[in-house]
């Protein structure tokens, strides 16, 4: 018999996004799946059940309903205690579960004899590309960040000339360039603005250049060094930090929109922006924070709001792909698709391939136990 996947209403506060779409049900169908939905999971991000309905899916009347006999379960966040209480046993769950962030999740999914993938582990490898949702959720966030932050700044983005006068464009600074900061740039240069970007990995100065915009740091020894084998930044000593600082100084007060993605995988965001330096900015500019949900990359920033800090404002938000759900959870839904090729044989019986290095890569909980290295014993 076909194994069943149920997809659930997320229950996070704020979560908009959904595991799966229409268009995603009918290739999971295609690769032999069924898929159970829980009634109205796709309602916040505009998929209504008559959609899942005409796609091939069973709509199931609540969570418990969906999730009764279901070998596999796609989420976007982690579960929920009756989430995992609702798990029939042996269950795979796949969901960005913030392994580092919420241990004791991964390990009350253990404790349930569940499987468990964290998206976030997806290795960074070109095969494994289609699955890579920490980038096509970021892509979304660094487009957001930059129509939030133009929408919050009290002036235009491009240089207008008018009968009464020219309008300046705006001045962009982008701190950290992975996939959301290098977005960022993209969009911010789209609405005319003048952009600069600053990271510590060397590979990014070319990427900014290519954008059209102008690299910014401190390119010292350590610098150069930066980069790790998987591609993250390092966390810098405190000696590069104040270079980098000092350096940044002087941009910072001349910046009308400043926004941050520097992220250390498994380690607090570094500060980039301290308070004295927000204190020396313009009045009405815009600081953008995308790390606050690690600690945040700005002295001040907090959790999903606008802090104002004299003229200036912080807006700190955690989750800004919920923000463009329909895309997010299209692009998340795929990320899904092409991972649950995994878990089909070439007779699309339900048979995941454990000894792929993805599938390896990504498995945190498995047999009862913690069994990815990073989380075990920590
Ligand atoms: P991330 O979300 O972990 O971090 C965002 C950025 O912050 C990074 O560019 C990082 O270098 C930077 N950063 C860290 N500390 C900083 C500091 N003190 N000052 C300034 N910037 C700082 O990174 P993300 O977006 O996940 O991308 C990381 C790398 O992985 C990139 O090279 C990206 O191109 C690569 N990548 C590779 C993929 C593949 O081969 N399949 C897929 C996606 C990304």
């Amino acid at each position: 018999m076909a194994a069943t996947i149920a997809v659930v209403k997320e229950r996070k506060a704020g979560e908009t996004r959904v595991a799966a779409t229409p268009d995603s049900v009918k290739k999971l169908i295609g690769l032999g799946f069924g898929v159970v939905i829980e009634t109205g999971a796709g309602t916040a991000s505009s998929f209504p059940d008559a959609d899942y309905l005409a796609a091939g899916a069973v709509v199931a009347p609540d969570a418990r309903t969906a999730l009764k006999d279901a070998d596999l379960v796609f989420k976007v966040r982690g579960p929920e205690p009756d989430e995992i209480a609702a798990l029939k046993t042996g269950a795979l769950l796949v969901a960005l579960l913030a392994p580092y962030a919420d241990k004791p999740t991964v390990e009350a999914l253990a404790k349930a004899g569940a499987t468990a993938l964290a998206m976030e582990f997806i290795p960074r490898i070109s095969r494994a590309q289609s699955m890579d949702a920490l980038s096509s959720q970021a892509n979304l966030a660094g487009y957001r960040a930059v129509i939030e932050g133009a929408a919050l700044y009290g002036r235009a983005m491009p240089m207008m000339m008018t009968a009464a006068g020219t309008v300046a464009a705006a001045k962009v600074f982008i701190m950290g360039v992975g996939v959301a900061g290098l977005q960022a740039i993209a969009t911010a240069r789209r609405l005319g603005a003048v952009v600069t970007a600053t990271d510590v990995r060397p590979a990014t100065k070319e990427q900014v250049e290519s954008l059209g915009a102008k690299f910014l740091a401190v390119e010292d020894e350590e610098f150069k060094n930066a980069q790790t084998a998987g591609g993250y930044a390092k966390e810098m000593s405190a000696e590069y930090q104040a270079k980098q600082a000092a350096l940044l100084s002087e941009h910072l007060k001349k910046q009308d929109i400043v926004i941050t993605t520097a992220l250390i995988p498994g380690r607090p965001a570094p500060k980039l922006v301290s308070a004295e330096q927000v204190a020396s900015m313009k009045p009405g500019s815009v600081l953008v924070d995308l790390a606050v949900e690690q600690g945040g990359n700005v002295a001040g920033a907090a959790k999903d709001q606008v802090v104002a800090i004299g003229g200036v404002r912080i807006a700190g938000f955690s989750n800004l792909p919920a923000s463009i759900a329909a895309d997010a959870s299209s692009l998340y839904a795929r990320n899904l698709v092409n991972l649950a090729a995994l878990f089909v044989d070439k007779e699309k019986a339900f048979s995941p391939q454990w000894d792929d290095e993805i599938l390896q890569a990504a498995v945190v909980a498995r047999g009862g136990e913690i069994v990815h290295p990073g989380l075990k014993g920590a």
